[in-house]
């Protein structure tokens, strides 16, 4: 086992909406270990995106502690990478100067090999002169991923990710981040509502409820790695989806 990264301490947070008061997180407390793949799901409005952005420093918590590496998280943390549902790109850049974006905001050195190196890594080599919208919605996925993984981040924060991308292409990116989470080793924390995609990609499944927020249920995935694209029809993965699916039915 390896050392907690990222701990989330009866984090409670609440919303002032047009519709009156919003309990977004009720007690929510969950710990990541160093190099472990979690995945958070449940039904929309249940909070997950809250839990990034509070882990990511955007907001702050009004009761409970949220610790990173040890730390009280008061503020972006600079070892993290985010990939959202909407590729977050900048229109007027290549692909290669969206890629090598972060490393020029942290003032650190641009290695063209490098860049072009995660590119390839990201099934795009041929496009690195393009401009984003000339690329489909799921490589425009490919170029965020590449941007979010180019300066090795400790955490990656993934917001439904593939959310808006058919079925095919979204099982295409699954492997890919899965090939590229082998390769790099960082800790991921992989926000869907797909309780297939969460039990095929996380080594933990962490189950949502709504109204308020919280966490209903804690799944270890105890199956085989690497994946492979059938994994996901087999019957092992299935009975995981239909015990999640139960308890989230329960709490919905
Ligand atoms: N900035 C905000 N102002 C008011 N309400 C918000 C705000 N952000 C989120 N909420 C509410 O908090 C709840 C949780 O939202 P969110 O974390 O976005 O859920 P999810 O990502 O699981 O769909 C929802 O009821 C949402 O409407
Ligand atoms: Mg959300």
């Amino acid at each position: 086992m390896t050392r907690p990264l990222l701990i989330l301490d009866t984090v409670s947070h609440h919303f002032q909406a047009a519709s009156g008061e919003v309990l977004a997180l009720r007690d929510v407390s969950l710990t990541v270990r160093e190099g472990e793949f979690v995945a958070l799901v449940g039904p929309s409005g249940c909070g997950k995106t809250t839990i990034l952005r509070l882990v990511a420093g955007l907001i702050q918590p009004e009761q409970g502690r949220i610790l990173y590496d040890g730390k009280l998280v008061t503020e972006p943390p600079d070892e993290i990478g985010m990939v959202f549902q909407k590729a977050t790109l900048l229109p007027w850049r290549t692909v290669t100067d969206n890629v090598r974006l972060p490393l020029e905001i942290a003032g650190k050195p641009v290695d063209s090999a490098q860049i072009a190196a995660m590119i390839e890594a990201v099934g795009l080599a041929g496009f690195e002169r393009a401009m984003p919208g000339e690329l489909s919605g799921g490589m425009q996925q490919r170029v965020s991923l590449a941007r979010a993984l180019i300066s090795h981040p400790r955490l990656l924060l993934m917001d439904e990710p593939f959310g808006a991308l058919d079925m095919m292409r979204r099982n295409e990116m699954n492997l890919l981040l899965l090939e590229l989470w082998a390769r790099i080793q960082s800790t991921v924390l992989f926000v869907t509502h797909d309780i297939h995609e969460a039990v095929f990609l996380a080594e933990r499944v962490l189950a949502m409820g709504p109204r308020p927020g919280r966490i209903v249920g804690n799944f270890p995935i105890d199956l085989p790695r690497p994946r492979q694209a059938g994994d996901r029809y087999g019957r092992e993965m299935q009975d995981y989806v239909e015990r999640i699916w139960q308890v989230l039915e329960r709490t919905a």
